[in-house]
């Protein structure tokens, strides 16, 4: 089996590490020296740069090194039949839960108040609500979601989730499908995105979707960039309809210098820090989908190429 190893972003040499540890025998290529391109079998890849896929004839496998596949998708020369994997760890599940937690806690609690309270030296208690009134909601109950929603439950926050298809989360108020969606939306004081990015879920976060949440609702957008109509976010936070938002992708990452987002201050810009796949966590998975490939037998977190994810 050989696998290339081919990111523009990522450098590929903690991969090979972790896939080596894992399957000594395992024929890894790196750019620039890939070899004869006729070998390859798999691509593991996180935005692959252009050109890729074109010079790989004998390709079966494309294996993204993250949750979410949008980035390989939009490649026009991704090969049409070839399966795409994408990574589900339970590292990487708590380390978006731990993540949200810590957004959601910071908001409530008020933590940007109580700072800026001790710089002037004042001794003043902000208003107390307790976690059980808090209405908190997750968009989007997959592997991230649920796990967060199940989590910000245990805490004690009142949660509510949004999925396409009905899901059942002891403790948990489950809407789905866009006739749930108001009702949900309805009762969000704190909006958690973990959606994956789809021709549904593009441009989501939008003006009408913020007019039917609560006045003064909290964003936390973890999902991807290009769910948020950024025009749209600026206005509901001018309008007071949106009360602040912690964003963590972006529709272009990095951030341009420029961004208005950088300087606003309802905003929180994180730098797509939430949860991130470490190579030792998931070298395990990737060699046992490549036996799985050759043995004929059917993959684990195979995405769906209609749907998108
Ligand atoms: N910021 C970061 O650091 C970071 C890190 C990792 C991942 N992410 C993002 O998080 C996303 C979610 O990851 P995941 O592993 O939880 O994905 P997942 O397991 O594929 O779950 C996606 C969930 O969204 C639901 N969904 C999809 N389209 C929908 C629609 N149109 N309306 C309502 N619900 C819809 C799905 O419902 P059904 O199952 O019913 O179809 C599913 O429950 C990734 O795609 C990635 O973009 C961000």
């Amino acid at each position: 089996v050989a696998l290339l190893f081919y990111s523009s972003v990522l450098s590929g040499e903690a991969w090979v590490r972790a896939l080596r540890a894992e399957s000594p025998e395992l024929d890894i290529r790196l750019l620039p020296d890939i070899g004869d391109p006729d070998e390859i079998d798999c691509v593991l890849s996180w935005r692959p740069p252009p050109g890729t896929f074109a010079r790989l004839k004998n390709l079966r496998l494309v294996y993204g090194t993250g949750a979410g596949v949008d980035q390989l998708l939009a490649d026009p020369e991704l090969p049409p039949d070839v399966p795409i994997v994408r990574v589900v760890d339970d590292a990487q599940t708590d380390d978006m839960v731990a993540f949200v937690l810590a957004i959601v806690l910071g908001w409530h609690r008020k933590l940007d108040v109580i700072r800026a309270q001790q710089a002037a030296k004042l001794w003043s208690r902000p208003p107390f609500r307790s976690v059980r009134d808090v209405r908190v909601g997750v968009m989007g109950l997959g592997a991230l979601g649920r796990a967060t929603a199940e989590r910000l439950a245990m805490v004690g926050f009142d949660v509510a989730g949004w999925n396409r298809s009905p899901r059942d989360i002891p403790g948990v108020e489950v809407h789905h499908g866009p006739d749930g969606l108001g009702a949900f939306l309805a009762r969000t004081e704190c909006l958690i995105v973990l959606l994956p990015l789809t021709d549904a879920t593009r441009d989501i976060l939008n003006a009408d979707l913020f007019a039917r949440l609560p006045p003064g609702a909290y964003l936390v957008s973890v999902g991807r960039g290009p769910h948020l109509v950024e025009a749209d976010l600026l206005r509901a936070l001018d309008q007071g309809q949106l009360s602040g938002a912690t964003l963590d992708v972006f529709r272009e990452e990095p951030l341009p210098q420029d961004h208005l987002f950088w300087t606003h201050p309802k905003i929180t810009v994180t730098p797509h820090v939430a949860s991130l796949a470490s190579p030792e966590s998931v070298a395990k998975q990737i060699v046992e989908n490549l036996r799985r490939l050759y043995a004929g037998e059917p993959l684990l977190n195979q995405i769906d190429r209609v749907a998108g994810y």
